[in-house]
């Protein structure tokens, strides 16, 4: 079976790994990058031109695309796959509007009376300040639409709420993802990631995980794409899963099917763990990146089948399965990362990173360099994944490889996983 992984970072390397297991598979992937060449063959297209993305499935005679990040979901790929008869593993445009806008997923949240928190949405900038103004609590000033993790401003003061909302909406600094604002009151907890595969119609969950959204440690500095991920979360016991998956995501995806709407992919719900309960931050309507490097790590089984089997409608035959053994993803970013990041620094150390059992080094930011060197090209660079028997183990192993590599300018967190440790 031929399938072609859309995406060029590290969750697609974690993806094309994965999927690489599955028995008589050929992976594709767009373009890729020098981690994934071990398991995928690079086309020539870029996973953002949808037409050119159908053109190449179609002529390569793919028997299945897996769809990585969202811009692609977001602007129909997988509506064009189907039109052109190509079986494609993530929602249609319809579905991904949940992450696309998320005055959307307010819309269907409180349609569906999941738990979120308190917002309003506006498409005037007068009416979004006076908001701000009139209201008390402390306030977080999200762009509608997709701003790749840049659209939201956790502001510390109604001075900052406001600068956010002239950014977002008067100078347009995120074009049309801001035209629209959602302001919302500010929630507070322990944050977590909950992902389920759903075909329609069946649920069925993935492996708990926990991002750290924040470039330095202690949760401090600017947001990221993500600075790191492990997996299981502890916070989301059975108890709080059996929670979420009740109150959180079968009311939505009923919600989206009332609307004519038959979900079928991965559906990702960034929580807040409040003392009322978990709350949906926001959803996303693909794999979490990079919650899904150590998701994937613990993944057993057949993991063609299982996205096969969601884009197929037949779900309900497929059962996860996760090695109990922990697993933790430190990412390793480039200089001036969340910034516009510096590249085409020479990687040192991969190739003995790369003899360090039960862990592995997934690409996100590189690129070949001069002499057969790999260089940095982009902000997150590396995933370093590892797993343990405990995640004690997990987060030393990966800390240890971590060790073995570097390049001018790296930076990366000192404490993935310590709250995890500190629940244990
Ligand atoms: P989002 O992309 O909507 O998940 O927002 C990115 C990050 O902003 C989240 O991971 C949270 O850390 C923070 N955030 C978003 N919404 C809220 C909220 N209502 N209250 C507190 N923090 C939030
Ligand atoms: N790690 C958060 C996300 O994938 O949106």
């Amino acid at each position: 079976m031929k399938v072609l992984v859309v995406g060029t970072g590290g969750r697609e390397h974690a993806l094309a790994w994965r999927l690489a297991f599955s028995p008589g598979v050929e992976v594709l992937i767009t373009r890729g990058n020098p981690g994934t060449d071990a398991v995928a063959r690079p086309v020539d297209v870029a996973s953002g031109d949808v037409a050119a993305v159908v053109r190449t499935a179609v002529s390569h005679r793919v028997d299945l695309v897996v769809v990585g990040p969202e811009a692609p979901l977001a602007a129909g790929l997988v509506d064009r796959l189907a039109e052109a008869g190509v079986r494609a593993f993530g929602p249609t445009a319809a579905g991904a509007r949940i992450e696309a806008s998320k005055a959307f997923a307010h819309e269907v949240m409180e349609a569906a009376g999941v738990p979120c928190a308190r917002a309003e949405v506006f498409e005037d900038a007068g009416a979004a300040l006076r908001f701000v103004e009139r209201g008390r609590g402390p306030v977080v000033v999200k762009a509608d639409g997709l701003a790749a993790g840049k659209g939201v401003v956790v502001a510390k003061d109604r001075d900052e709420a406001r600068a956010a909302i002239e950014s977002l909406m008067v100078r347009r600094n995120l074009g049309e993802a801001g035209r629209r604002v959602v302001i919302e009151e500010r929630l507070d907890g322990e944050e977590a990631s909950y992902m389920v595969l759903c075909d329609g119609e069946t649920v069925r969950p993935l492996a708990t995980s926990q991002d750290h959204k924040r470039v330095r440690d202690g949760d401090q500095g600017p947001n990221t794409g993500g600075m790191g991920a492990y997996s299981p979360a502890a916070v989301l016991d059975p108890a709080t899963e059996g929670l979420v998956l009740e109150r959180i995501l079968h009311p939505t995806l009923r919600e989206l099917s009332r609307r004519g709407i038959a979900y079928r992919g991965v559906l990702y719900a960034g929580l807040m763990l409040t003392r009322d309960g978990p709350r949906v931050l926001e959803f996303n309507a693909r794999f979490g990146d990079p919650e899904t490097q150590p998701v994937l790590f613990r993944w057993r089984g057949d993991f063609l089948e299982a996205l096969s089997a969601t884009a197929e409608g037949r779900l309900r035959e497929v059962v996860p399965d996760f090695d109990p053994r922990p697993a933790v993803c430190v990412v390793l970013a480039a200089e001036n990362y969340p910034g516009s990041p510096r590249t085409g620094d020479v990687i040192e150390g991969l190739e003995e990173a790369s003899r360090v059992p039960h862990a592995i080094v997934f690409h996100a930011g590189t690129a070949r360099g001069p002499g057969g060197s790999v260089v940095t090209a982009g902000g997150r660079v590396l995933g370093v994944t590892a797993s343990g028997a405990d995640l004690r183990e997990a987060r030393d192993r990966a800390y240890h490889v971590v060790s073995r590599l570097r390049w001018p300018g790296m930076h990366f967190r000192t404490d993935i996983a310590a709250r995890g440790l500190r629940a244990v």
